[in-house]
Parts: structure tokens; C-alpha cells; sequence
């Protein structure tokens, strides 16, 4: 088992990655006795996962009082519907501040969960049990809970830390392989904003990784939270640099929003907003041309992801919906973008006419 600690003082806490650490009784006990309160479990999962992995969790928690709620599956269910479904759920039977909530799924399970836990009586323990890549490398580490707005992409939400991660590669294996491709082209982000050796690495090993291979994938998981979690203890509530970890964000929300929650996967769109990212950055002189150009054919060709955006966004609408991004200062529109392949920047002076340019540029992004 490989672990990575969060160093957030109070609310320090240890991510635990390997294989079988669903079925793992020594790690069971240890989190039972030394993490969690005394108390009841609420497990919250969704339909697909839980015919997969309920009943492993449930006996991960077994000797304790445990339930669950079964939401709906999907990004287009990430809203505060879901939350309400829970809020019910534990107002009903009367669950009390010694409660702790196990979010059992991807990161929209994760996302939810983490939101109902940091409101429900002012706040309770979760636990975060990620079941896919993303959520193992990404959104199950560091504190971000919400959910989405019809306006907006996670515009309702807190930062509220988990008291533990379990990552069980395990649970990769029913993973759909459109998923686990998502999943890595959120890993490249790593790479890409903090460290070329890595990027290399995973465009060297895409074949192994996108096959899955458990060896190399617990090493990805790791390292990914290890860069995670250094910049989530310099920058907890996102003031500096935990900005930089939205590399891809600002053009794949406005994406994401505009085809649809669901239509595009999250790390899909966050990859079409790299090779924007990345686009720009080369206007802006400050990525090669080349360096421009690789990050999209890895991005395209090791990992599949898509490199042309949806055509039927206009430039009004994409600057209509970035105008909602969480980065945004003053009315100033803020970007990830790459000095050089393993150095990410913020960027608030971005031209007006450099950024129209990579919002027309379609099919020739990083040409
Ligand atoms: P997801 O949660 O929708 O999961 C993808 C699909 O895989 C779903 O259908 C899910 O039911 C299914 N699934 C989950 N585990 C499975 C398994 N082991 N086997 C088979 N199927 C399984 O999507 P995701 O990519 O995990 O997460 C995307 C969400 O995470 C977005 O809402 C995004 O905004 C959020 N996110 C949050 C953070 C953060 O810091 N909080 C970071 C990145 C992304
Ligand atoms: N996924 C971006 C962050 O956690 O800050």
C-alpha cells in the first residue's frame, strides 16, 4: 500500500493506494480506531457503482451502524437535488453530528457528498472512496465539494477536507476504457503544470497506463496526489497557486456547460481546454510552437482525447461563460497557461484579440 499524507494541520489526513484495500481488515480497523468517531456510517453511492462495490464498503465499515443512499447516476444529476436527497435521507432517521459520510463512486458522487457532509448540521466526517482514475488522482484529494448550477459548473460548493482517501485500484478494472482515457488526460495536467520528466513519462508509458497495468497505475495515482497534495498544503482555499491545478478548466467549463452536463466527460473537456490552454500560450510566445503542437498530439494520439472544439459555440458564448469562472478577478479573466511543458502560469492580461484567435481556431489548435 503506498500512502501521501495532506498537511493541513487540524485537518491533516492520509490518502491510502494500492490494491485490495477494500478488503483489507488491518486498514479497516486502523481507520476505524485512529480516523473516524464513534458513530454511524452513511454510505452514498450511485446506480452503477453500487451493484459493483456497496457491499465491499459496507463490510470495510462492518461493526458499525451502517446505510446507504443510492443516487443517479451522472453529471447531469450533480445538483442540489442530490444534495437535498441526502439531506432528507439523514433528517429523516435522525442522523446526528457523529455521523460520518463515505462517498463511494467517481467525483460526482465525491463532489456531492463532500457538500452535503460540509452543510449537514453545520458539518460532519466524510470519507472519500474514489472508483475512478479521476477521482483517485484528482477530486477526491483536497477539499473541493459542490455541485453544479444550470448557469454554471460547480458554482455551488465549499471547501471541505475528508478525513481519509481509500483509493483501491481495484476498482479500476470495470472502469469503461472512455473513462480511464479521461482519467489520464487529467493526470497530464500534473505533468504539465509542475513537471516535464513526468509528462514524458506518461506520453512513454500511454499504452501500459490506458491498458491499465496496476503497478504503473498505483505509481500515477501517487504521484499525481503527491503534486496534489504539496500544493493543496501551500494553498488550501485556492488564493494563489492551487490555480494552477485548473490548467484546461476555464475553456472545458464553458464547454461542459454549453453542450450539456454529461454530453462531453469532465476530463475530456478539461483536455480540450489544455490544447486551448496551450494554443494561447504559444500566441502569447511564451510555449514553443513545438512544445504547443506536442501537447496536443499526446493529448490526441496517446490518450484519445478530443483536440477540436464543439464548432457550434460562438466566441460570444464561450466569453459569456468564462465571464463565470471562479478565477475571474474584478471582471478580469484569468488562465492557466504553460511558460514551458512542466511550468504553469496564471495569466490576467491576456489580449483580447490573441484570445479570440484560439476561440477560432478549430481544427488548426496548436498548428
Ligand atoms: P463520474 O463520477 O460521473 O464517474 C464516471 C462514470 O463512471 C459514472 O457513470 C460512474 O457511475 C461510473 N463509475 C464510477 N466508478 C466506476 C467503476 N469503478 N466501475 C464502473 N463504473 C464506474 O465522473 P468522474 O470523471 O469520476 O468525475 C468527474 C466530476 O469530478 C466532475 O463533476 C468534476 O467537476 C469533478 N471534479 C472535481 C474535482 C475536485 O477537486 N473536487 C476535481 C476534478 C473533477
Ligand atoms: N481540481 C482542481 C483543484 O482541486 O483545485
Amino acid at each position: 500500500m503506498l500512502t501521501v499524507d495532506v498537511e493541513l494541520g487540524v485537518r491533516s489526513y492520509s490518502l491510502f493506494i494500492g490494491s485490495g484495500l477494500l478488503g483489507d481488515a488491518a486498514l479497516a480497523h486502523k481507520i476505524s480506531a485512529e480516523t473516524l468517531r464513534p458513530g454511524k456510517v452513511v454510505i452514498v453511492t450511485n446506480e452503477v457503482v453500487a451493484p459493483l462495490y456497496l457491499a465491499q464498503a459496507k463490510a470495510f465499515f462492518a461493526g458499525r451502524d451502517c446505510e446507504a443512499i443510492v443516487l443517479a447516476d451522472g453529471e447531469a444529476h450533480k445538483d442540489l437535488a442530490a444534495v437535498s436527497t441526502i439531506y432528507e435521507f439523514l433528517l429523516s432517521r435522525k442522523y446526528d453530528r457523529h455521523t460520518t459520510l463515505v462517498a463511494l463512486g467517481g467525483g460526482v458522487v465525491g463532489d456531492i457528498t463532500g457538500f452535503a457532509a460540509a452543510t449537514y448540521l453545520r458539518g460532519i466526517d466524510f470519507v472519500q472512496i474514489p472508483t475512478t482514475l479521476l477521482a483517485q488522482v484528482d477530486s477526491s484529494v483536497g477539499g473541493k465539494t459542490g455541485v453544479n448550477h444550470p448557469l454554471g459548473k460547480n458554482m455551488i460548493g465549499a471547501f471541505y477536507q475528508p478525513r481519509c482517501v481509500i483509493a483501491d485500484t481495484d476498482v479500476l478494472s470495470t472502469l469503461p476504457p472512455r473513462e480511464i482515457k479521461a482519467g489520464l488526460a487529467e493526470v497530464t495536467k500534473y505533468g504539465l503544470i509542475r513537471d516535464r520528466a513526468f509528462f514524458d513519462w506518461l506520453a512513454e508509458h500511454a499504452a501500459a497506463l490506458t491498458a491499465c497495468d496496476p503497478t504503473l497505475m498505483a505509481e500515477v495515482i501517487q504521484t499525481c496526489c503527491r503534486i496534489k497534495a504539496e500544493v493543496v498544503a501551500e494553498d488550501e482555499c485556492e488564493t494563489g497557486v492551487r490555480a494552477l491545478l485548473n490548467l484546461g478548466h476555464t475553456f472545458g467549463h464553458a464547454i461542459e456547460t454549453a453542450t450539456g452536463y454529461g454530453t462531453w466527460l469532465h476530463g475530456e473537456t478539461v483536455a480540450m481546454g489544455t490544447v486551448m490552454a496551450a494554443d494561447l500560450s504559444a500566441r502569447l510566445g511564451w510555449l514553443s510552437a513545438e512544445d504547443a503542437r506536442r501537447v496536443r498530439r499526446v493529448l490526441e494520439e496517446n490518450f484519445g482525447m478530443p483536440v477540436v472544439p464543439p464548432a457550434d459555440i460562438t466566441t460570444e458564448r464561450y466569453l459569456d461563460l468564462m465571464a463565470s469562472d471562479k478565477k475571474t478577478e474584478r471582471g478580469k479573466l484569468r488562465f492557466i497557461l504553460l511558460r514551458e511543458i512542466g511550468q504553469g502560469v496564471v495569466a490576467s492580461d491576456v489580449e483580447a484579440n490573441q484570445l479570440e484567435a484560439t476561440l477560432e481556431a478549430g481544427d488548426r489548435l496548436c498548428e
